[in-house]
């Protein structure tokens, strides 16, 4: 298995580097990633290549067994190459470009820039093909997307005459009778940018949530994000295709978890393996245990493969001020979680904390002045622990029977039009992931194309956006007896954004035999009681009045002028059911639902008893099966569960139960 760590050669004296490889090396680690950010050591003057600092580098890891991840340095384009090329700055939504000094500072959508990255993925993929130490490779660093510039309005038109073929099509599509909007040209149209009717001085900033100004057509900004993130993942193929010139290694990118300005299914279709960055607790946030867990799982359903973790964070993190310091045991927790998870790679960020730059705060394993302490120890104790384990996480698999559907394009409509301030789609589906884990049934989190069956559980909240395949794609998998949950704001739109005709739920309606009688975007505080088989709430933020078409009731309003009306129904369809979940639900009554729902579909829970902050996943490796437990919180922890199982680490049975130490983690191989 590799482990190791992102290390930075460029930024420390060649001296250091052979103390810092052995260092690795006494800690357990073969593995380096390098070079993601140092184009302008690659290529000093334009043209002029040096890249036997590198080869050096490699040496020297090489004589520690450590083998090396190369990353594409087009993160940051060097200072001469973006003064001979300013035009490739990319431009905000006001019209003002941006300018140099931190990072990611080009617009991928640039030819100019296109063709420069191409050229200097070519030529490291030229110069390395041989060399045998290497055995990865990355394309940039966390991609991210935005530009309003010319060839941006250029290149969305390209994109829409080939999405629409004609400009009546497209303004068909999206409805551009209404204020006039009709374009008679593909040239004409715009980019969702500043625009009289703004959407942030008229209040269109919602949620905190950045964004364009939502007062635009809601089909054309639908179409801008498609359009920006299929301009990334064509960034990225150009230099996929330039490296794959030279090698057959393996190639990635390093994801951000639930970052989603991106369509990360579509990313990860050319790459080989994924692998992401995860910053449980830094300046910018601190995750539970369950988002954790499912941006794992998220990042494992991207390709339906285990990933890598490309950054872990090591210490405390952050720019100008930074978050707290991982507690002792946290750095071993968040491991073995990402391992559960199918990480089958752990790389931390980073070697050693920076002596300058943005970044001197972002501490690594080992502290400024070089010396390796506590975080160095606890790091070289699972790199110890892993040789143990042998080659245990890889090509291991996780066993799910319930599975959460993500989708992009739902997550921008959403965002484009909340309907209620409060309304976040990531957060809605967090809420269903984490009544799952409350009721230890872990889950995959995927996109729409997943083959549903093998699943007893198909969670789609707020799926709003709906075309036909996919409502036949429900029906068939209810119908032959599979469960479905549904949410308020699913199945009312088509793919373009536009409400559709069919009476509400709309896609869904038949399927959960139901209709919508009205709805409620709940505002100012105003809230509604909801009671159901053994719980009550209040909903905060949206009430569908639900008139049942055959379905029963599972929850109904207790106030306001809805009161005794559904508010959770279960649909029998064919062999399976449809469970609508008709409003937002606080998270102790979705718990005590998904109990029912869960025990009604059949899928097994890993544990019987477990407080919050217990994270349990099942997989199963060669023939044998497994649960790896963690547990998130700061103090001891009891689990029940009904087999009897071998605690590789501890070297002992375990029988109904076990107690686990804060931040603890157990890998327990089931005993038939
Ligand atoms: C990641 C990034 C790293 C470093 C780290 C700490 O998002 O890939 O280069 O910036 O965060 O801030």
């Amino acid at each position: 298995m590799f482990f190791g760590v992102d290390y930075y050669p460029e930024q420390w004296p060649k001296a250091r580097w052979d103390t810092d490889a052995k260092m690795m090396r006494a800690a357990g680690m073969n593995v380096v990633r390098i070079a993601e950010f140092a184009w302008s050591r690659m290529e000093p003057v334009k043209g002029q290549y040096d890249f036997t600092w590198l080869d050096e580098i490699i040496a020297v890891m090489a004589e520690q067994d450590i083998r090396v991840v190369l990353g594409t340095p087009t993160a940051t384009p060097p200072k001469w190459l973006m003064d001979e090329n300013p035009d490739i700055y990319p431009v905000d939504l006001y019209g003002i470009q941006k300018g140099f000094g931190t990072r990611r500072h080009y617009c991928s959508v640039n030819p100019v820039y296109r063709e420069l990255s191409k050229r200097i993925a070519g030529e490291m993929a030229e110069h390395f093909k041989y060399d045998k130490n290497i055995i990865a490779w990355q394309v940039d660093n966390e991609f991210d997307t935005g530009c309003y510039c010319s060839h941006c309005r250029k290149g969305f038109q390209n994109w829409l005459r080939e999405k629409y073929q004609t400009i009546e099509h497209l303004n068909e599509h999206w409805g551009t009778v209404f204020w006039s909007q009709t374009y008679q040209d593909f040239e004409q149209v715009i980019l969702p940018a500043y625009t009289a009717f703004d959407g942030f001085t008229q209040g269109g900033a919602v949620n905190g949530i950045a964004g364009a100004p939502f007062n635009h057509n809601p089909g054309l900004l639908l179409d801008y994000n498609r359009f920006k993130s299929d301009a990334v993942v064509e960034f990225q193929n150009i230099q996929i295709r330039e490296i794959r010139q030279c090698t057959s290694l393996p190639i990635t990118h390093n994801c951000m978890g639930h970052f989603s300005e991106l369509d990360y299914f579509d990313l990860g279709k050319d790459l080989d393996f994924i692998s992401w960055d995860s910053y449980p607790s830094s300046a910018w946030g601190k995750g539970t245990s369950t988002q954790l867990a499912m941006a794992h799982d998220l990042m494992r359903g991207i390709k339906g493969k285990n990933f890598w973790v490309m950054e872990h964070q090591s210490g405390p993190v952050g720019w100008q001020t930074f978050g707290d310091t991982p507690e002792p045991g946290q750095l071993r927790l968040w491991t073995y979680q990402a391992l559960a998870h199918g990480a089958e790679a752990m790389l931390y960020f980073r070697w050693r904390s920076a002596l300058y730059g943005t970044e001197q705060l972002c501490h690594g394993i080992i502290d400024h002045d070089g010396i390796g302490r506590r975080r160095y120890e606890e790091i070289a104790r699972i790199g110890k622990e892993l040789k143990q384990l042998g080659e245990l996480f890889v090509d291991s698999n996780t066993i799910n029977e319930a599975v959460l559907i993500k989708s992009y394009d739902n997550f921008w409509s959403h965002r484009i039009q909340p309907y209620n301030s409060q309304f976040d789609y990531n957060v809605l589906l967090m809420e269903y992931y984490h009544a799952l884990a409350a009721n230890q049934i872990p889950a995959d989190v995927t996109g729409i194309d997943v083959d549903f069956s093998s699943y007893r559980l198909v969670l789609m909240p707020a799926f709003n956006l709906m075309t036909d395949e996919i409502r036949s794609k429900c029906e068939k998998y209810v119908k032959e007896g599979g469960s479905l949950l549904i949410t308020f704001k699913s199945g009312t739109k088509n793919w373009d954004n536009g409400m559709s005709e069919r009476t509400k739920p709309g896609y869904f309606r038949e399927l959960a035999g139901i209709e919508l009688e009205e709805y409620d975007s709940l505002n100012y505080g105003r809230k509604v009681r909801v009671r159901g088989l053994d719980y009550e709430c209040l909903a905060r933020s949206f009430c569908e009045v639900i008139q049942c078409n055959g379905a029963s009731v599972l929850a109904s309003y207790e106030s306001h002028y809805y009161a005794g009306k559904a508010a959770v129904t279960v649909n029998q369809y064919g062999k399976g059911r449809v469970y609508y979940v008709g409003c937002d639900l606080e998270p102790d009554a979705l718990t005590a639902l998904m109990k029912h729902i869960v025990k009604e579909s059949r899928v097994t829970p890993i544990l019987t008893a477990a407080a919050e902050g217990i994270d349990a996943v099942r997989k199963s490796i060669s023939d044998k099966t497994y649960i790896i437990i963690t547990n998130h919180n700061n103090r001891e922890e009891r689990v029940e569960f009904e087999k009897s199982y071998y605690d590789l680490l501890g070297e002992r049975m375990l029988h109904g139960q076990e107690t686990i130490e804060a931040y603890g983690v157990r890998i327990l191989e089931e005993i038939l």
